[in-house]
C-alpha cells in the first residue's frame, strides 16, 4: 500500500488539498517532500547557483503597506536616493565580481523624474563595456508605458510579489485605498508579461491572519500565472509598522521558516524550471537559511551590493541579514557558504530562467 505522500509526490499536479497536506508534513514525510524537490531541482536546474546583486536604489515609497518597515508614514526612517555614480559603481562591482545580473529595488516612486532617472540608469549600465549584466527591476506597480520604456531600455525581468493571492487578506494587509488594490496589483503583473518581462512575483509566509488554505492558493497562483521567476520569503514583524500589533497571531519565525521551505519545495516540484530565489529575509531567522533554501529546491542569491551608508535605512523587515558587510566581504562569504551547501556559483552568466525560454 502506498502512503498518502507517495501518491501525492508522484504526481505532476497538485490539488490544493494536497498542497495543505504537504505543507503540514512533518518528521520522515517532510524529509521525503524535500528530497523529492532537490531531486526535481538537480535534473531540471543542476546544482548552479545565479547571483543578482542587489541594488537598494531609494528607500522614498510613495505606500503605506501596513507591513513594511520604509512604509511612507514612518517617520523615524531618513529617506535616501543613490546618485547616479553609486549606481553605475555598484554595477561595475557586480560584473568585475562576476555576478552576471543585478536588480534594482527600490520604494514605490512614479514621479517622472523617478522614471526618466531609471532610463537613464538602465541604458548607462547597459552601455558599460564588456559583459553587460542582466537587468532585473523591482520597482513597483508603474504604468504599462513605464513598463515599456524601460524595457525598451534594456532591463528584461521584472520582480512584483502579489504579496498574497488572496484579495481579502490583501485587503487587511494594505490600507484600503486606490493606492493599494489588489486588481492594479495583478493588472501589473498582467502588463508586464504581455510586454515580453521574464516576469517573477511571490508573497510573505506566515502573516497574520493567513491560512494553510491561503498559501495552497499562493502556490496555485503562480502555477496558473505561468511565472519565470519567484522570490518568497518569510513575513518578518517590524515594530513601527501598523500590522506589528497582531503579532501574537504569528507562528514563531522558526515555523514561519519552515513554511517558507517547505512552499520552496512545493513550488519546485510543481514548476520544474523556473528560477527561485533563496531570499535575504530567510537568513534573519536562520543563519544558514539560504542555503537550506538551496537544498529544496531554490537556485537564486541575491547578495546585497548598496553601499554600506544606505543598507540600514532600507529596513523593510528587521534583522537585516549583512548590513555591516561590506560588498567584497560578503563575496567571499556567500561563495564558501554556497560550496559548503554543495551547490556552486555560476559567475559570470546572466542565469536567465530556462521557462521562459520554453514560451
Ligand atoms: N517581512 C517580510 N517581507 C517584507 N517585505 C516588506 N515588508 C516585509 C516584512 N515585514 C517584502 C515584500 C515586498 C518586498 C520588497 O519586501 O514582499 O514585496
Ligand atoms: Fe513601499 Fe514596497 Fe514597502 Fe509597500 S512593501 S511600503 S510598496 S517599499
Ligand atoms: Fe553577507 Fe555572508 S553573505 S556576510
Amino acid at each position: 500500500m502506498k502512503s498518502t505522500l507517495d501518491k501525492i509526490l508522484q504526481k505532476d499536479v497538485f490539488e490544493k488539498d494536497e498542497i495543505i497536506y504537504l505543507l503540514k508534513t512533518e518528521g520522515e514525510e517532510r524529509k521525503l517532500l524535500f528530497h523529492k524537490s532537490l531531486e526535481i531541482k538537480q535534473e531540471f536546474i543542476g546544482n548552479k547557483v545565479h547571483l543578482r546583486g542587489l541594488i537598494e536604489y531609494s528607500n522614498i515609497c510613495s505606500k503605506n503597506c501596513l507591513y513594511c518597515g520604509i512604509r511612507k508614514e514612518n517617520s523615524r526612517v531618513g529617506r535616501y536616493t543613490m546618485n547616479n555614480k553609486e549606481v553605475l559603481d555598484a554595477a561595475k562591482f557586480a560584473i568585475e565580481n562576476g555576478y552576471g545580473s543585478i536588480v534594482i529595488q527600490s520604494g514605490e516612486n512614479s514621479s517622472p523624474s523617478f522614471v526618466q532617472n531609471i532610463s537613464g540608469l538602465i541604458k548607462e549600465i547597459k552601455a558599460i563595456p564588456d559583459n553587460k549584466p542582466g537587468i532585473t527591476l523591482s520597482l513597483g506597480e508603474q504604468s504599462e508605458e513605464t513598463y515599456r520604456e524601460w524595457f525598451n531600455c534594456g532591463a528584461h525581468r521584472y520582480l512584483l510579489r502579489i504579496e498574497t493571492s488572496n484579495p481579502e487578506l490583501y485587503s487587511r494587509i494594505h490600507p484600503n485605498d486606490a493606492n493599494h488594490d489588489f486588481g492594479k496589483r495583478l493588472a501589473a503583473l498582467e502588463n508586464l508579461k504581455k510586454i515580453g518581462y521574464q516576469a517573477g512575483t511571490g508573497v510573505m509566509i506566515g502573516l497574520p491572519f493567513q491560512t494553510f488554505e491561503d498559501l495552497a492558493d499562493d502556490i496555485l497562483f503562480m502555477r496558473n500565472m505561468d511565472i519565470d521567476m519567484c522570490g518568497m520569503g518569510p513575513y518578518l514583524e517590524h515594530s513601527e509598522t501598523p500590522l506589528f500589533r497582531f503579532s501574537h497571531l504569528l507562528f514563531s519565525r522558526k515555523e514561519r521558516f519552515d513554511l517558507t521551505l517547505k512552499m520552496i519545495a512545493i513550488l519546485r516540484i510543481l514548476m520544474k524550471d523556473i528560477n527561485i530565489a533563496s531570499t535575504n529575509a530567510l537568513q534573519s531567522i536562520d543563519k544558514i537559511g539560504r542555503e537550506k533554501a538551496l537544498k529544496v529546491g531554490a537556485n537564486i542569491i541575491m547578495p546585497n551590493i548598496t553601499p554600506l551608508c544606505y543598507r540600514k535605512q532600507y529596513f523593510l523587515y528587521q534583522d537585516k541579514p549583512c548590513v555591516d558587510e561590506e560588498v567584497e566581504e560578503c563575496k567571499a562569504c556567500l561563495d564558501a557558504r554556497i560550496r559548503f551547501s554543495g551547490n556552486e556559483i555560476a559567475y559570470g552568466e546572466w542565469g536567465d530562467s530556462k521557462h521562459f525560454a520554453k514560451h
